[in-house]
């Protein structure tokens, strides 16, 4: 259902917005001609262009890029006269007029292009907020929906070989359906937000695979490599030449290989020693290479524990909030300065919030050696009851893991973020727990539950959930939306469940600079106070494997407004959005480095 008096596609219960879409991993690491750059653009507010008015998408409009003309029908929009946006980027930061624009737009762009004999084209999109439809030369290709993940669509038939356009409509409507639904308290940057290439690929190859360590080894690696369009009998050829390995198998009715390796020797993936191995799939005429991690990571009782060994998860939560520039996170320069305040914290774990993140990130948590937490936008309030929301939310889960399967760094799945305790709530999620364990039984599932309330002294942590995850995240606001800071002191916290708790998020705000005592609201003395009596209480929780405060930098939330103070960003940043360290940055850092909160775990 579409925002009140907002033009938009009209969906069925059944029927998803996503069209004619596939998602092929690691694509990052496939050959590919590049549209990055600068693109046309067409607002088009009222969605008359995108729209018809009975709620079906047009192909009639500015999808044909046509050229106005003296005679015929009057053409009445002309991209090559028309400004400019950068892509990858969101449009809200890049001009004035944009900032607060909600609402379908039109990216257009001319490429030139040399068609391969015998090769098939997609278009690959790493992220479009919120829906999307591509055309190619005026053909429609495909449609999606959802903000945060990768799309890729076959162009083979539309693209010609010299002079071509491409005509993407990105509607960032919000939707009360959707997944985030209506309310978020992070900024709805719409846009093409992430690389946008066209990937060149033989008749028949790779668009699938996962690798991993089997858990109880250090020597067993098992997965799948599936092959489109692979004979049942084709022979797929796993190789990591660094250490010799080599194993060949061959897919099945369905195009997929199943994979075994024993290696002996191999040194596993984990923090404060990275290792990356560089794999090389082959299968007919395709071949992918990549570097991937192998490591294990599972639940014991209460104890996460990486590579059989118990870990401690110290940790940051993070938005995908550019430094300085703020907007959305989509260049290598974003990550490394995120990065480098990750370690300078001393932190070995992000929690990415709430959404997958620009896949930039989890490379990097890759070569670095951190752990991460990575989510789906299934924030608050969303239609549970809803079977629409509950199908895109399994689209956008699914994309999610396949996405980030090889990426050793990942090593929790979240299908929720404070999500109200009811049964449709839990049914919900529950699908989503099962779903998550279904496609990659290799990592654990969680989901950041609300605070418990304060009964008879006692926080009791018995969400309905819990019996379904591996790890509860539990996110609380002892001394700033509950209490005062030293209530943290007394807390008593009862965990109904022998499982491992994560802090999924504590804190306060901050205005960067402002100084003063630690009882008056703001000052960064107020924030570090705040830290350091959570930071007590931490200390002998029970259960307690990791902590994500929320959060690393200053972030953009449009219900953040008081003035001087806020001013439409959420202060709760260790770092302020331009980069200044706070007094509680320092706090945390602190108790990191001196292993305060992981009782000598790695
Ligand atoms: C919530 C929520 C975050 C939000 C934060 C806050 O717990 O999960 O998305 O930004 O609290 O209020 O600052």
């Amino acid at each position: 259902m579409c925002l009140l008096g907002a033009v938009c596609f009209e969906t069925s219960a059944q029927e998803l917005f996503t069209h004619n879409t596939t998602l092929l991993v690691d694509s990052d690491r496939r050959p590919q001609v590049s549209l990055d750059g600068e693109w046309h653009f067409i607002i088009d507010p009222y969605g008359s262009a995108l729209y018809s008015w009975d709620g079906h998408v047009r192909d009639d409009s500015y999808a044909q890029n046509a050229k106005p003309r003296n005679d015929g029908f009057p053409v009445e929009y002309d991209f090559s006269k028309s400004p400019l946006l950068k892509v990858p980027g969101d449009w809200n930061t890049q001009k004035a007029s944009l900032f607060r624009y909600e609402g379908p737009l039109w990216y257009q762009r001319d490429f030139q292009y040399g068609k391969k004999p015998g090769m098939r084209v997609f278009i690959h999109v790493g992220a479009a907020n919120y829906r999307a439809v591509v055309w190619m030369n005026g053909h429609r290709v495909c449609r999606h929906e959802g903000g945060f993940t990768p799309f890729d669509c076959e162009v083979t038939d539309s693209i010609k070989d010299g002079a071509n356009f491409v005509v993407i409509a990105v509607d960032s409507t919000r939707l009360a359906d959707g997944v985030p639904s209506l309310q978020t308290d992070w900024y709805n940057y719409g846009g093409l937000t992430r690389d946008v290439s066209l990937i060149e690929l033989p008749q028949m190859f790779v668009d699938n695979y996962g690798l991993h360590l089997d858990r109880g080894t250090d020597s067993e690696i098992s997965g799948f490599v599936h092959v489109v369009g692979a004979p049942a009998g084709s022979a797929v050829q796993v190789s990591i030449p660094e250490v010799n390995a080599t194993t060949t198998a061959y897919t099945g009715q369905n195009g997929t290989a199943v994979i075994h390796l024993r290696i002996q020797g191999l040194e596993l993936w984990g923090p404060g020693h990275p290792k990356l191995y560089r794999v090389r799939i082959a299968a007919l005429n395709d071949e992918l290479t990549d570097e991937v991690g192998f490591r294990t990571v599972e639940v014991k009782g209460a104890q996460i524990l990486l590579n059989g060994k118990p870990v401690f998860l110290r940790g940051i939560s993070m938005h995908a909030e550019a430094p300085y520039r703020t907007g959305r996170v989509c260049t290598d320069k974003d990550v490394q300065t995120l990065f480098g305040w990750v370690r300078d914290l001393h932190a070995n774990f992000v929690r990415l919030a709430h959404y997958p993140h620009d896949p930039r990130m989890t490379r990097m948590a890759d070569r670095l050696g951190v752990l991460v937490w990575s989510e789906t936008p299934d924030w608050q309030h969303i239609e549970f009851s809803n079977p629409h929301t509950l199908k895109q939310a399994q689209q956008e889960l699914t994309e999610m893991i396949r996405r980030d399967r090889n990426r050793a760094s990942v090593i929790m799945w979240s299908v929720a973020n404070e999500t109200p305790d009811s049964l449709a709530r839990t049914s919900f999620l529950d699908q989503l727990v099962q779903q998550a364990h279904s496609e990659d039984p290799t990592r654990l599932v969680t989901a950041a539950l609300f605070m418990p309330p304060l009964i008879g002294g006692k926080r009791i942590v018995d969400d309905s959930l819990g019996a379904a995850l591996d790890v509860i995240g539990v996110n609380e606001y002892i001394g700033w939306y509950q209490g005062r800071p030293q209530d943290a002191d007394t807390a008593k916290w009862v965990m109904k469940l022998q499982k491992p708790i994560v802090v999924s998020e504590f804190g306060g705000g901050a205005k960067a600079g402002y100084r003063g005592s630690s009882s008056t609201r703001w000052t960064e003395e107020s924030q570090a106070n705040i830290y350091r009596h959570q930071l007590g209480m931490l200390a002998h929780m029970p259960q307690l494997q990791g902590v994500s405060p929320w959060i690393l930098m200053d972030f953009r939330s449009p219900s953040r407004n008081l003035p001087g103070v806020q001013d439409g960003f959420n202060r709760k940043g260790l770092i302020s959005d331009q980069g200044k360290k706070k007094l509680a940055f320092y706090v945390l850092q602190h108790a990191y480095a001196s292993g305060m909160l992981d009782h000598g775990k790695p």
